[in-house]
């Protein structure tokens, strides 16, 4: 699977990509507001492993793509069964999926989350036939908003006590959009 924007190759990960993988989710300023890391060597490890077997799952339920540019790893971008939180029948077939990214702090403020949520929202409808995508992220992360915004997701849903992150349980905003 391969996605090509202007400036982005979002592509299949490979057993290689490791230690790209963990200088962005070992970083703190990566983790502040999701509810994984900063990673460990195994964390990282165990990520890839799941990117790497989720390829050969048919039919395929998760799609985590590295985004590259010029041929760097520079994050990640995956498409979920939604959380069942989100939807109460989270299957594939209901047409439902989950958005989620993340990039290395170096490559913060050049649209690129943007550039690359907005080829894999079209991605998720022409080829892979989902039919809404939605997206969490705490109401603090003024980046994210911003992404799934400029993306076409519209607001949804203020989600109390959503996500259970650094033990506490943290509010989340539910964003949506119709492919
Ligand atoms: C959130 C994240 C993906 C944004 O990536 P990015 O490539 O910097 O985002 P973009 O450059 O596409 O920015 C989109 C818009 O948001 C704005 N923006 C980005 N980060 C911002 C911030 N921290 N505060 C305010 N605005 C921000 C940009 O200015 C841009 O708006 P503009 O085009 O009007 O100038 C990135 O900061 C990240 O990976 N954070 C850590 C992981 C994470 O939080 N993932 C999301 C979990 S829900």
């Amino acid at each position: 699977m391969e996605i090509f924007t202007k400036r982005l190759l979002m592509r299949e990960y490979t057993a290689g990509d490791l230690d790209a993988v963990h200088a962005f989710s070992a970083d703190p300023r990566v983790c502040v507001f999701v509810e994984w890391g900063p990673n460990t060597p195994e964390d990282s490890a165990a990520f890839l492993r799941s990117c790497l077997a989720e390829q050969h799952t048919e039919p395929r339920s998760v799609t985590t793509l590295a985004i590259t540019v010029d041929g760097a790893v520079i994050g990640s971008i995956a498409l979920m069964p939604a959380d069942s939180s989100l939807t109460p029948e989270n299957t594939r077939e209901d047409g439902w999926a989950e958005l989620g990214y993340v990039l290395a702090a170096e490559a913060w403020g050049k649209g690129y989350a943007t550039e690359a949520a907005v080829a894999m929202l079209e991605f998720a409808g022409n080829s892979l036939g989902f039919r809404r995508v939605v997206a969490t992220c705490r109401p603090e992360n003024t980046g994210s908003i911003h992404v799934l915004e400029k993306a076409g997701l519209r607001r949804a849903a203020l989600l109390p006590g959503h996500k259970v992150i650094d033990g506490q349980a943290r509010d989340s905003l539910l964003f949506t959009i119709d492919l």
